[in-house]
């Protein structure tokens, strides 16, 4: 694997989509569509961060869209390149949404993943969210969700 380069977190772009895409078709039983990825570029309340290389800006590694809402952040996608796992880039995603929700005064963070996807599981659980409920059949190929919750006066800002 090559070294990992100097990397920085800014919104996403159109320009983004294709390499957005690749990653998303690689780690995701049900992969979003571009035009899923256009609508949240579009979409006044939703945050779509890329993380890319400081170098060319255009290498996309990892990103993360969630709803920013008054009553509560959703959490909507985080995900990483597959060779790139494993070196605290989704804990850097995740710790930018928390500083975010902190900042704006948001009391809460939700969202759901499926029962199957322990990784991501853990990540949530070293951000401080606790499971609520589940979600019986939620995804469309008929696997279960937990619903997880961070409430922002308890969390443990996961800081790097
Ligand atoms: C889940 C995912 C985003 C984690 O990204 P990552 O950059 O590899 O995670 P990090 O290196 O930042 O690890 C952060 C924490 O996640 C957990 N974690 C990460 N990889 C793990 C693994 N293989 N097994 C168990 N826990 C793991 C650990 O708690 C880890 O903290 P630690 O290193 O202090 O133990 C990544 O595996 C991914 O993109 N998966 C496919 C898409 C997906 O399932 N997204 C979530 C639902 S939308």
């Amino acid at each position: 694997m090559d070294p990992l380069p100097n990397l920085s977190p800014r919104p996403a772009c159109l320009e983004d989509l294709d390499s957005v895409l690749k990653i998303e078709a690689s780690s995701h039983p049900l992969p979003w569509s571009r035009s899923g990825f256009e609508k949240e570029l579009s979409t006044p309340w939703s945050r779509f961060i890329v993380l890319t290389d400081d170098e060319t800006d255009t290498l996309v590694f990892g990103y993360v869209v969630y709803w920013i809402q008054t009553e509560g952040v959703s959490l909507l996608n985080i995900t990483v390149g597959p060779e790139w796992r494993g070196l605290g880039l989704s804990r850097k995603l995740m710790q930018l949404m928390i500083q975010e929700t902190i900042r704006e005064e948001i009391p809460r963070i939700l969202l759901e993943v499926r029962e199957s996807n322990q990784t991501a599981i853990r990540l949530y659980e070293s951000c401080g969210f606790k499971k609520t409920h589940e979600r019986k059949g939620f995804y469309a190929d008929g696997e279960s969700a937990w619903v997880m919750e961070s409430r922002t006066e308890g969390i443990e800002t996961p800081i790097q």
